[in-house]
């Protein structure tokens, strides 16, 4: 049985994907108390002692203003952390898995879909972090899947941890019968976290080198909560809760959707965003009003 040595595997997506894939691998899972990346020494020892098959390089400070406030803790986890372990996998022959993102695309002008031979521009410290790990990443390990994620989903669930996401905070607007505001001049893909965890197991097939994964999204935000309210049967209250933020993205459209026709060639294809919405809502059993469920969409339960 192959060895995955998970980073930052308490957070959002590890724990879930460790979860899954449960029985399939001999899994190492770590988090900060038991290997902070940004210990160098630690993590050399570590990964001699242990001496993994793969790594999955998930650890990293995700969240965009966080970074932008904190630019020099954010570049030790996500850049110099990065490349700790890279260069410990590389030591003991591991093979490596770097987590990266969209936002590696969002200070460019030019709209998505973009490819993975794009020119990424970005503008956040979080975006310039991932870019920058992958530059330093390519030049260090020579067997290294770079894997670039668009915005994941799920909900809440026992003993795993949850990230910001557009569906789980939907719902928490609706309880709270608070206004959710979302402009209809911005574009993300949005991936069902489980599609996404379905088809990870792939990337030991793929060829080394860098993939967009994540599902195909024709609908701006504005879109995505109107379509997820009416798929649960709560269209009526888009009416009194949704908002459209007219002055986001006045002066450009923000558009950092993947295209992740690269993946797909070798295989790995995902739900588009409506069905990936539709198959979570299943999951839970989150059609609140069966009667209403759908809306103009036309679906039905
Ligand atoms: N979620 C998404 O939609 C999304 C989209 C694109 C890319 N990604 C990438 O996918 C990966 C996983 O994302 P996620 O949403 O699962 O993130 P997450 O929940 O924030 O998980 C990251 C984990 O890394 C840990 N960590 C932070 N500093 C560390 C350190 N010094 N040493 C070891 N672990 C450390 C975090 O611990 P603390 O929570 O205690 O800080 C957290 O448990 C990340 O690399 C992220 O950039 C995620």
């Amino acid at each position: 049985m192959k060895k995955i040595l998970l980073t930052g595997g308490k957070g959002f997506f590890s724990k879930r994907l460790a979860s899954f894939y449960h029985d399939d691998y001999e899994w190492v899972i770590t988090d900060k108390e038991e290997l902070d990346i940004t210990d160098r020494q630690s993590v050399f020892a570590f990964l001699e002692e242990l001496r993994p098959d793969y790594v999955i390089h998930a650890a990293a400070i995700a969240v965009t203003d966080f970074c932008n406030e904190h630019p020099e803790v954010a570049h030790r986890i996500n850049v110099q952390g990065a490349v700790n372990v890279a260069e410990a996998a590389k030591e003991v022959s591991a093979k490596m898995i770097f987590l990266s993102t969209e936002q590696v695309f969002n200070g460019n002008r030019e709209p998505g879909p973009y490819r993975e031979d794009d020119l990424a521009q970005p503008d956040t410290v979080y975006g310039q972090n991932k870019l920058e790990a992958e530059e330093h990443l390519k030049q260090i390990i020579d067997e290294l899947w770079i894997i670039r994620f668009t915005w994941m989903f799920g909900f809440p669930e026992r003993q795993q941890s949850m990230v910001n996401n557009l569906f789980w905070d939907t719902i928490v607007s609706v309880l709270n019968d608070e206004p959710i505001s979302a402009s209809k001049r911005e574009f993300r893909g949005m991936t069902y976290v489980y599609d996404m965890i379905s088809q990870f197991e792939k990337v030991f097939t793929l060829p080394y080198g860098t993939y967009h994964f994540g599902s195909e999204n024709t609908m701006s935000r504005y879109e995505a909560v109107e379509y997820l309210l009416e798929t649960m049967g709560l269209g009526d209250r888009a009416a009194s809760l949704l908002i459209e933020d007219k002055e986001k993205y006045q002066e450009l459209p923000r558009d950092i959707r993947l295209d992740a026709s690269k993946a797909k060639k070798f295989g790995v294809s995902f739900l588009s965003t409506q069905q990936a919405m539709r198959l979570a809502i299943e999951d839970y059993g989150l059609v609140i009003n069966k009667n209403k469920a759908g809306g103009k969409h036309g679906i039905t339960h």
